[in-house]
């Protein structure tokens, strides 16, 4: 039976991933430490996941394992060795926030830990593919200089601009901007594994994602706002929106559709590939109009307010351009637009937290 090593197994994408392989025929070996509920606190364990996986799945292992533990990481690679035939990596201190609390751990984490996995790759299972999450904050603060106007709920793209009619492709540079310490510990480990891809002629695949989302995120405030924002507006905790008026657009891709295309990838790797990935001009809002959405779809106001105080090296507008890869991977459709995403977390938090 061919093996798929996750890791970051109980979070949003590694869980999906988990799910989405083990439905595929593959048996899955989970590496989670519950890192998330030292980052975020209570609100952040992904304990729940862990259990519901080892519960549900037949050839699922779950294995507490920090990846920046090389031993222990080397131990599982040699032992299911070349059976291994595909890694996905989604473990990461993911909060551009929580980085500059702890840089040391944000980068040993982020950097390091990534390392740790392609070695371990490259030694005992070297024709993987290896799947990377990255991240849009690579780009650092570069797409806030594109030329903005403000409507009356949401900053957009002048529309003479080529980045208006698709979004922002992977020409822009990560170069020479502030990325925030999450940022570049995350440009750190996206540089080394296109390396890994281009040196190595390992199958690596990078995929810079705009906003990630699905009901199965732990929500917290420093990190996974939709998901956090519909448990405020189901439990009535009062919500803050950090400057911009409220006004940010992010792109939104449900956590279904990304695995789905790693997937694709998987079926015909390009090695060292770097795509961004995310809602594109097909599923995004700014934080007004997923307030809006929320209140309609769960029936309660979302008590928040705005500050006016934005977050240092936040996007004010990020809309991913995925033509690269719709251009390799035609096959690969979107299963989910920004309502059934919405619908989906706000009827799954309706249940976690109580309607
Ligand atoms: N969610 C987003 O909006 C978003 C956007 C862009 C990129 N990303 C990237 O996608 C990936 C997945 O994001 P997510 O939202 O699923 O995150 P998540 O926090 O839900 O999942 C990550 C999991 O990794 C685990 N983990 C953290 N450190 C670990 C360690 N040292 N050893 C073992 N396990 C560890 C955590 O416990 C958690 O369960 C991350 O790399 C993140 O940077 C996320």
């Amino acid at each position: 039976m061919s093996v798929a090593i996750v890791t970051g197994s109980s979070g949003l994408i590694g869980s999906e991933t988990v799910k989405f392989l083990h439905e595929k025929g593959m048996r899955v070996v989970g590496i989670d430490n519950n890192m998330r509920k030292y980052f975020f606190g209570e609100d952040g364990s992904t304990e729940w996941n862990t259990c519901q996986l080892s519960e549900s799945l037949k050839s699922f292992t779950h294995q507490s394992i920090d990846i920046r533990d090389s031993s222990a990481i080397d131990a599982v690679f040699q032992k299911y060795g070349k059976d291994i035939s595909l890694v996905v990596h989604t473990a990461a201190q993911p909060s551009h926030d929580w980085a500059a609390r702890e840089p040391l751990t944000d980068f040993s984490v982020n950097a390091t830990g990534t390392l740790v996995l392609l070695e371990a790759t490259r030694k005992f299972a070297s024709e993987a593919t290896f799947i990377f999450t990255s991240t849009n904050k690579v780009y650092g603060d570069l797409p806030n200089v594109l030329p903005l106007v403000e409507l009356e709920k949401r900053w957009e793209v002048a529309e003479s601009h080529p980045f208006h009619k698709f979004g922002i492709d992977e020409t822009m540079s990560i170069d020479q901007s502030k990325h925030s310490v999450f940022g570049a510990s995350k440009v750190a480990a996206d540089v080394m594994v296109q390396e890994y891809g281009r040196y190595f002629g390992m199958k690596t695949g990078t995929f810079r994602g705009g906003c990630l989302t699905g009901p199965a995120h732990s929500g917290a405030e420093l990190h996974g706002f939709l998901a956090y924002l519909v448990k405020c507006a189901v439990t009535g905790k009062p919500y803050t929106i950090y400057g911009y008026k409220g006004k940010q657009v992010r792109d939104n891709i449900h956590s279904y559709d990304l695995v789905n295309a790693f997937w694709h990838f998987h079926s015909k790797p390009k090695p060292g590939a770097v795509y961004n990935m995310g809602g594109s001009r097909h599923s995004n809002c700014s934080m007004l109009e997923a307030i809006d959405l929320i209140e309609k779809l769960s029936g309660k106001r979302v008590q928040y307010s705005l500050s006016e105080q934005n977050r240092s090296g936040d996007h004010i507008w990020y809309i991913s351009d995925v033509r690269a890869f719709q251009y390799d991977y035609p096959a690969w459709q979107y299963q989910y637009d920004l309502e059934s995403i919405m619908s989906e977390i706000v009827a799954a938090a309706q249940e976690r937290y109580g309607a």
